[in-house]
Order: C-alpha cells, then structure tokens, then sequence
C-alpha cells in the first residue's frame, strides 16, 4: 500500500514507493519517481511521494501510456488550448494528489465527464435548466454611469460591460457548475452530495439543486464563514441541507475542504463531491471551467451583437478562479483580449493578513493539486484573510498558476479597504449591490482605467450579488466611523 497524505503542504523533497512490483527510480530534470505496473490492474503507474521534513505530504500516482515516460513528459511545449492534459497538468501545475480510494473516483468522474460533456442528450437537459431554472444566459450590460467615471475630455474613455451573473437563480456564477456536476453525479449512479463553501454562494447553489432533484446534501462551512454568511447558512438549511460546522484552523473555506475531502474519503461509494472552483484534483479544474465556460461563450457572442468584436479586457476577481477561468477560456487563446484576475489584498500585501496566492505564493500542493500556495519557509499553509470569504483561501486553480506563469493573463490585487470602496460604487453609480468578491473587480478599475488609452471595451464578472454581505459591510463602515452612510439608528 501507499503511504498517504493529501497534499497540506508544498515542499517538494523526495518520492518514495512502497508498492507495485517491476518498479523502476526514474529522473526528470530534479524530480526523481517510480514507474510500474500495478498487477492488480494490469496498468502502467507512476507514483511520485512527496516530503516535507521525511514526512510524506503527498502522494500522487497516475497511470501512464509506457514505463518510458509519462505523456506530459513526452510534450515539452504545451499550446493554451491544449491544457490540461490528459493527466490533468498545466504545464508544472494540476494533477491528483490523492489517496487511492479516492483515484478511482475520480478516474470514474474523468470517464463519465468525458463522455457526457458532448452527449446531445446531456447537454439538451442542461442547456433546457440553465435557461429556465437558472435564467441564462445573463446579460451583458453596459455600465454607463460607471463607464462615465473614467471619461476623457475629449469624449474618449474605457466603456465597462458587466457580465450580469449576480442575476442567476441564488444570485451568483456557482450554480452554472452545481447544476451540471448534480447532472454527472445523478449518470454516475450517486445518491448523496456533499460540497464545500466559502461564502455560502457554492453551498446555496448546491443545495438548490439538490432540492431540484431529491438528492441528500451536506455542505461543509467554516465556523467564521458560518458566522459572517449567515444569511446563506439559513437559505441552505432551509432548502434542505445539512450544514457541517468546521471549527478546525482558521475556520474558513480551507479547512471546509479539508473536510470535504475526509468525508469523501470515507464514503467514495455513494457520495459525489461537487467541488465550488477550478482547484482540486483533476478533473475538477477541467470540468468546472468547462461548466462555468458559459460565461465566456454567452459574452463572446453578447460582445459581437453589441459591438461587433471581442472585449479588449476582461476583468474578473480570483478566489479559487472559477468566475474568472469561466470568463477567460473562450479568449485564453485570443492573445489581443487582456485578461485580469483580481485577488484579495486583505489588509495590504506587507500586512501578511492577505489572500492574494497568485501575488504572494510559491509552488506547492493543496487540496489534491499543485499550483501557488500561500505557505511558510517549511511548506506549512499559512493563515490568510480577505473581508471577502470568498476570496479568503490560501490556494488557487493551477490552470490560473499555468496563465500567470505564461503570462498569459495578469494578476492584481485588491484591499479589504478598496473593495469596500468598490462595493459602494457599483451600488450607488449603477444600483447594483454586488458580492463582496465582485467589488475586489469593480475596485481595480480605478487603478486600471487611468492607465488605458482609447476606448477600449472592458467586461467585468459581475460575479455575485451583495446581500449576503450586507451585514459585513455595515460592521466594516461603523468600525472605521464611516459616515458617508448615517448607521447609528440601524446598528448598534
Ligand atoms: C459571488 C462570488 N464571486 C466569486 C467567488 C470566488 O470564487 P471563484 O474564484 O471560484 O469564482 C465566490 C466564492 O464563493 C463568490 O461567492
């Protein structure tokens, strides 16, 4: 059997194999592995352990084409549209760092993906509730009041389209993908959902489409998320769900998918995980931007009928990366459309108390996949903060690591200060609220904007709506003293 540990820490040290016969140390460049054939399953393998202090943090195994190489390896330079592979890597980002219970589920997810996503029937059936249980597709809508902000005097300045996804059914971009996983989950046979939640966007989304079809849903919230989303928590208790509370760590979505992954572990059988964002083992980062990629398809098109071409810019905030990949993929392949993601600064990036992974991180596993994390000299992951929930996750999706790294797409990042800034501009110049998330978006624009020549045409994520975060935002503005808006007689 495999020593295992799925993937809490990064440093990369040495691999190790304890199984499989016909076993072969192989080097590649300064990584070194095991290949062989697995005699239970007749199939190639190749384990790579990875240590932290001779301890294993991680074990991932794959299967692979030959013992000679694995078929990453046989490619050496990979185009944008060709990721992930098949292994689920892009480039140095991705993979399965898993226990082998759970390899099999997702081998089984891969396959039943694979040949469900183009299935006519499949996609008749989602494309029939996206449109009428979710209300697609959402508009593009021109922010003329916001665009105004950014005018020149000669009548030249950028026009910002939003991408209206705070009007979806639950009031955000995640039941685009919970609805199409709870349609995987129902092929592959699976009676009880769990997921994992942040903000309480992806458990709402989940529990909502877990009441559309009868399906059992424990969604799992840290205890400071439970707390500060608690509107949310109610909407999923009330649609049903069974809302587990982790008090473990900092209490926030990390460590609701540390648990997430446990509970996975221990009933693979009947459960289907869904996870919320681009990050996880593969296939999650390639089948949630497949399913939030509607986004992206939906604007190409809104952008053609409007103004005939596509977005110059497209701008959109990052937690885990699932608005913003949605939004990218039709154009990662269109070098003349700018892509920008947006993190959380938290309290400012020398503050330590920050979220920006992409900015900040190193190379390292988290949660079944490599990408940036954000952790200590010893690989140990670190505390992070966002006002955000949403955004206040140490690690990101590796096809985000893959367009930083590239530099295919740029990475910004945004304070807790700023957001809320942006929070009350998009409400006050557009009558939009949007989610606390969202505003990390709508805030750079003020630090975008002066820098643009032209009259370039800007698409922002309208990721999610903001009452949820209505109550952070009114303790946020009475702790600072704000009085721009009068909160003594609505707050005590
Ligand atoms: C409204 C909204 N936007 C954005 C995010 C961040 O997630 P992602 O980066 O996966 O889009 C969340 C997460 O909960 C959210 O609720």
């Amino acid at each position: 059997m495999l020593a295992f540990v799925y993937g809490q820490g990064g440093c990369i040290l040495q691999q190790q194999q304890q199984h499989s016969l016909q076993t072969r140390r192989c080097f590649l460049g300064n990584q070194n592995y095991f290949v062989g054939k697995n005699n239970a399953t007749g199939k190639n393998t190749k384990t790579v352990v990875f240590k932290r202090r001779k301890q294993v943090v991680a074990v991932q195994t794959s299967h692979v084409d030959s013992l000679g190489g694995t078929r990453d390896q046989k490619k050496n330079q990979v185009e944008f549209t060709q990721v992930p592979d098949q292994r689920g890597h892009f480039g140095r980002y991705g993979g399965q760092f898993v226990p082998e219970t759970l390899f099999f589920c997702l081998e089984n997810l891969t396959k039943c993906f694979e040949e469900t996503k183009d299935d006519p029937e499949f996609r008749q059936e989602l494309n029939s509730l996206l449109k009428d249980f979710v209300g697609r597709p959402s508009p593009l809508y021109f922010a003329e009041r916001l665009s105004s902000r950014y005018a020149r005097k000669d009548g030249t300045g950028p026009k910002i389209y939003l991408k209206r996804e705070d009007l979806n059914h639950t009031g955000a971009h995640k039941i685009n993908n919970s609805l199409a996983q709870c349609l995987l989950a129902r092929k592959l046979g699976k009676k009880r959902i769990i997921a994992e939640t942040g903000a309480g966007q992806h458990g709402v989304a989940t529990a909502t489409v877990c009441a559309r079809f009868g399906l059992k849903c424990v969604v799992y919230m840290g205890a400071k998320d439970m707390k500060r989303q608690s509107l949310n928590v109610f909407r999923m208790r009330l649609l049903g769900a069974e809302v587990r509370e982790v008090t473990a760590g900092t209490g926030t979505l990390t460590n609701a998918l540390s648990e997430a992954i446990r509970d996975w572990v221990t009933y693979p059988e009947e459960t289907h995980y869904i996870v919320g964002s681009v990050s996880g083992p593969h296939p999650y980062p390639l089948i949630v931007r497949e399913f939030q990629s509607i986004i992206g398809k939906e604007t190409k098109q809104q952008a053609k009928e409007k103004w005939g071409s596509n977005p110059d810019i497209l701008v959109a905030c990052v937690g885990g990366g699932s608005n913003a990949m949605g939004l990218f993929h039709d154009f990662v392949a269109e070098p003349n459309v700018r892509l920008i993601g947006v993190e959380a600064a938290g309290e400012g990036l020398d503050s330590q108390k920050h979220a920006a992974t992409l900015t900040c991180g190193q190379l390292g596993v988290l949660h079944g996949a490599m990408s940036y994390v954000i952790q200590d000299e010893d690989g140990q992951i670190k505390e992070v903060h966002s006002i955000s929930a949403g955004l206040d996750y140490p690690g990101v999706g590796p096809e985000h690591a893959f367009l930083k790294d590239t530099g295919r797409a740029e990475y910004v990042a945004v304070t807790d200060e700023e957001a809320i800034q942006g929070f009350k501009l998009l409400s006050r110049m557009e009558g939009i609220i949007p989610a606390l998330e969202t505003a990390h978006a709508v805030a750079y624009l003020d630090k975008l904007c002066p820098t643009l020549s032209g009259s370039p045409n800007i698409v922002l994520c309208c990721s999610g709506r903001g009452d949820k975060d209505v109550h952070t935002v009114m303790e946020y503005l009475k702790e600072k003293g704000d009085s721009d808006i009068h909160l003594d007689d609505i707050i005590s």
